[in-house]
Order: structure tokens, then C-alpha cells, then sequence
């Protein structure tokens, strides 16, 4: 079984996600707000790519059961409900109502996996859920792979150091899985920074960009591991959540 990690949804060939269980990161923000958003009872999240298709979007539900979310240049969007915050995604927020989100990286990401067998939005706060998800499948002869979503279609640490966090745990199960050499480099960069995550988005440009942009609490709130242990699945174009009322 292999376990890849590719970066930027530019860069993905047909090959690297179809028939794959495939985890889409963008842990600053838009992974850790659908988990978060999820977790506290949203009923669904739609992701779309534009502020404008979101508008469209709204005008097929009753103004009370939709929330219009998302960012550009890590700012709400004038007229929405909604940043891409996850402080903002609270249960009195969203219990209930489906979040039309439109964010730079992150909802391109998701929507960019084709022919994947299973595509599931993964961060730190809902880490454990999801391992515990891909290691089903690895058992179960399935290849992973895992996008990370990145920072304008390049690299991003955080990103990078959540996807080696899963490689390394899903590398020790004991039956061989072979990596990718981005893999190998992942788990290299999650095992140098550990448990200190506020440290690691500190250091990487975008945890540096959201902090000078007024959003440096939201870097706690993307740290907190297994806060929202959810497994948020993309299925027939929107984002539910994995449990007893919805089968893979
Ligand atoms: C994105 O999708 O690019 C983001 O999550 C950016 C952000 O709001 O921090």
C-alpha cells in the first residue's frame, strides 16, 4: 500500500487521487473551519469557488437555513455571515444551516480530486478521526494520498507538517507502506517541530500573514488537536459528516 503526499492542486495528475482515499489539508484555515463547522452541527458544508457563485448559490434556500462564509486575502467577504475564522464556526452559528464557503486554497483543493474513491478534509483538530479513517482503509488495501492544500499553490509548512504527522503514524502500523519522497520529507518536518504547533504556524508565512492580518488567535484554535473529532467526507459535491446517518 502507499501512503503520497503531493502539494498545490495545481501540480495533481489524474493518477495521484483517482480510485485513492485521498485527505485534503489547509489546516490555516479552511480544513480546521469545515472540521470545526462540522463538528458543531452544520448540516452541510458546500464549497465554491467564488464570492459570486456563493450569492448564486444562496438564492436555492431559505435565507435562514444558509450561512454565506469564506475569505479573500484572509478577509470576510463584505455582505457574508461568515469569515473563514474557525472562532466564527460556533454552534449557535451554524447548528443546523448548510455554509456556503468560498476560500483561496482550501476549497479548490477539495473540489480538485477526480475519480477519488473517498476525499476527507483533515487538520489538527480533527486529526485522530481521520487516522483512524485512513488506517481503515489501508488495511482494507486502499492507497492514500494526501493534498496539501498550500499557500497560493505552493508549499506550505503547516500543511506539510500535519500531512508527515499522519505518515508517520500510518507508517508504524506494522504492514509496509511505501511513501513518496514527499512523504518521507513531511514526516521529517512534523517530527522537528512535535507537539509545539502555535511554534510551527509562528514560523511558517502564513501563520506569520494571519497574525499580522488581526487573526493571531486563530492559530490556538488550529492547534487544538482532536478538539472537533469529526470526519467531514466530500461526496456528490458537498461536505457531510461521517457517522451514523451517512454511510461512506
Ligand atoms: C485558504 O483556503 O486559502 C485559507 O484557508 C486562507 C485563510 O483564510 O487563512
Amino acid at each position: 500500500m502507499r501512503v503520497d503526499v503531493v502539494f498545490g492542486g495545481a501540480s495533481l495528475g489524474p493518477g495521484d487521487v483517482a480510485g485513492r482515499v485521498v485527505a485534503v489539508i489547509d489546516v490555516l484555515r479552511a480544513s480546521t473551519s469545515i472540521a470545526v463547522a462540522m463538528a458543531n452541527g452544520a448540516r452541510a458544508v458546500i464549497q465554491l469557488e467564488s464570492p459570486d457563485e456563493v450569492v448564486m448559490r444562496a438564492k436555492a434556500f431559505e435565507r435562514s437555513d444558509v450561512l454565506l462564509a469564506g475569505e479573500r486575502k484572509m478577509r470576510s467577504i463584505p455582505g457574508f455571515d461568515l469569515g473563514n475564522s474557525p472562532r466564527q464556526f460556533t454552534r449557535e452559528a451554524v447548528e443546523g444551516k448548510t455554509v456556503l464557503l468560498t476560500t483561496t486554497n482550501g476549497t479548490p483543493a477539495i473540489t480538485n480530486t477526480p475519480g477519488a474513491r473517498d476525499v476527507v478534509i483533515a487538520s489538527y483538530v480533527n486529526f485522530t478521526a481521520v487516522l483512524a479513517m485512513l488506517r481503515a482503509a489501508l488495511r482494507g488495501g486502499e492507497d492514500v494520498t494526501v493534498i496539501c492544500a498550500g499557500r497560493d499553490r505552493q508549499f506550505a509548512l503547516e500543511d506539510a507538517a500535519c500531512a508527515g504527522r499522519f505518515v508517520s503514524l500510518l507508517s508504524k502500523d506494522g504492514s509496509a507502506v511505501a511513501l513518496n519522497d514527499a512523504a518521507h520529507a513531511c514526516a521529517l518536518i512534523d517530527r522537528k517541530y512535535g507537539e509545539e504547533l502555535v511554534h510551527l504556524f509562528e514560523a511558517s508565512e502564513h501563520g506569520r500573514a494571519l497574525r499580522e492580518a488581526g487573526f493571531g488567535d486563530d492559530l490556538p484554535a488550529c492547534a487544538a488537536v482532536d478538539s472537533s473529532p469529526v470526519i467531514p467526507l466530500y461526496q456528490e459535491r458537498q461536505i457531510t459528516k461521517l457517522g451514523p446517518d451517512r454511510e461512506r
